[in-house]
């Protein structure tokens, strides 16, 4: 496969969404767009600019971990946001991208994707894209939000690290053909867009049945992996702060904030 450069004119062009994707800032290596987005928004840059590289050499994922990001094959960019909500309700900017990502994901397989909470975007049960939120808040308002995103676009398997090869997946993996990052990206930010509109406008009970609808993990015993220690229960879905709510064997119901969620056996 030749890997080439991003042609952004072909992303732009047809390029419909209202807020999202005004302005793009092309990088051939970053640290970590994330990183590049937050300075951009610091030094006052607008809603909708997109920060976008071809690699990143720190590429972050959540819970301070790292995330592959080699050249000309995948997608990595993060967009400025500055929501006129309140700071209580950012969490749920994480999870409107990833019905976003799943609705553009599902324009290009067949099979349907499935969202491991919060953000994991699995193909048969292998990851295949991830978002990782950043916010600056005051006590009563957002002052921007960094929404980052990865997807494995044309990463094939033999090139992924021994650390992810097991876990990962891609779009050439899955569909067995290249696809087009500049289609991908642009469908991407057209359904961020839209259901960016729809949290605004209606509020996260219009997103949440998406979202629900798409949880992989509805009713199924899983294992709670938080900072300061793990439990079983059942999975019961999310609350409308974006919550993950998990039934302890004990009939409690715990509130997840942030911790990872892996499915267990019966
Ligand atoms: C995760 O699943 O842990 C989140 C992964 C988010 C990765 C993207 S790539 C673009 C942006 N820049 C980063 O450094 N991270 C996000």
């Amino acid at each position: 496969m030749i890997a080439l450069p991003f042609n952004l004119d072909q992303v732009q062009a047809g390029l419909t969404a209202k807020r999202l994707g005004t302005r793009f800032h092309y990088f051939n290596e970053l640290d970590s767009t994330n990183t590049h987005a937050r300075r951009l928004a610091e030094e006052g840059a607008p809603e909708g600019e997109v920060v976008v590289a071809e690699q990143q050499t720190h590429g972050r994922g959540r819970l301070g971990r790292r995330w592959v990001s080699p050249p000309y094959v995948n997608l990595y960019f993060s967009i400025i946001l500055r929501p006129r909500f309140s700071p209580v309700v950012a969490p749920q900017l994480t999870l409107m991208a990833a019905v976003a990502l799943t609705d553009a994901v599902a324009a290009f397989i067949s099979k349907p994707p499935v969202i491991k909470w919060p953000n994991d975007i699995l193909v048969n049960g292998k990851k295949l894209a991830g978002v990782l939120t950043e916010s600056s808040c005051s006590s009563e308002r957002i002052d921007f939000v960094i929404l980052g995103i990865g997807v494995n676009v044309n990463l094939m398997h033999g090139s992924m690290p021994d650390t992810i090869r097991e876990r990962a997946t891609s779009l050439l993996m899955i569909r067995e053909s290249v696809t087009s990052r500049e289609e991908f990206l642009r469908r991407l930010i057209h359904d961020l867009d839209r259901c960016y509109g729809i949290l605004e406008e209606q509020g996260f009970g219009a997103i949440a049945p998406s979202w629900e609808a798409r949880f992989g993990l509805h009713g199924q015993r899983v294992r709670v992996e938080m900072v300061d220690g793990s439990f079983t229960g059942r999975a019961k879905g999310i609350d409308r702060d974006g919550a993950l709510l998990v039934e302890k064997d004990n009939g409690e119901i715990e509130r997840i904030i942030a911790g990872d969620v892996i499915p267990v056996e019966h």
